[in-house]
């Protein structure tokens, strides 16, 4: 397989403020998965390589930080009929035993049977998981997911 490389490798720094240091590397890939990297960079509307590339180094350092159990964000969404027996008071206890972490919730009245709520949260990843989890797999819950994102203080 061919491999083509995407920049001159010229090992040089420069000071970009007093916070951050870019450095330039060069990579060494196919062809073809530059072709479609390429691809879904356009696709995605990103200005250039260079931060697509960041954005993948940072979603993984992220995957890292909830694996670690390193302190975490993150925002637990739920859609549930609120007209289902004893629904809404169990979700409001499972939230009341889990209240270290809550951040803040809102509760989005979909239409007049359906409730949409909102539940960041902040906190060691396995506790968020648990709690995410135990929300979704509760009967009359129609949708529950968890976006796994950053405190962003160990990221650039
Ligand atoms: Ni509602």
């Amino acid at each position: 397989m061919r491999i083509i490389r995407l920049t001159t490798i010229t090992p040089h720094c420069y000071k970009l403020d007093t916070m951050s240091e870019l450095v330039r590397f060069g990579i060494s890939l196919e062809r073809k998965l530059l072709a479609r990297f390429d691809r879904l960079i356009r696709e995605t509307n990103y200005p250039n390589r260079s931060e697509a590339f960041r954005d993948l180094i940072r979603e993984n350092l992220v995957k890292k930080e909830w694996m670690e159990g390193k302190e975490v964000a993150g925002a637990i969404t739920i859609v549930y009929d609120h007209h289902r027996r004893q629904l809404v008071n169990k979700l409001t206890n499972m939230q009341h035993d889990f209240h270290e972490l809550i951040v803040s919730s809102q509760h989005i009245h979909l239409d007049k049977d359906n409730c949409f709520e909102i539940i960041a949260v902040k906190g060691e990843p396995k506790r968020i998981e648990q709690l995410a989890y135990k929300m979704r797999a509760t009967k009359g819950v129609k949708h529950g997911s968890l976006t796994m994102a950053t405190t962003g203080k160990e990221l650039v």
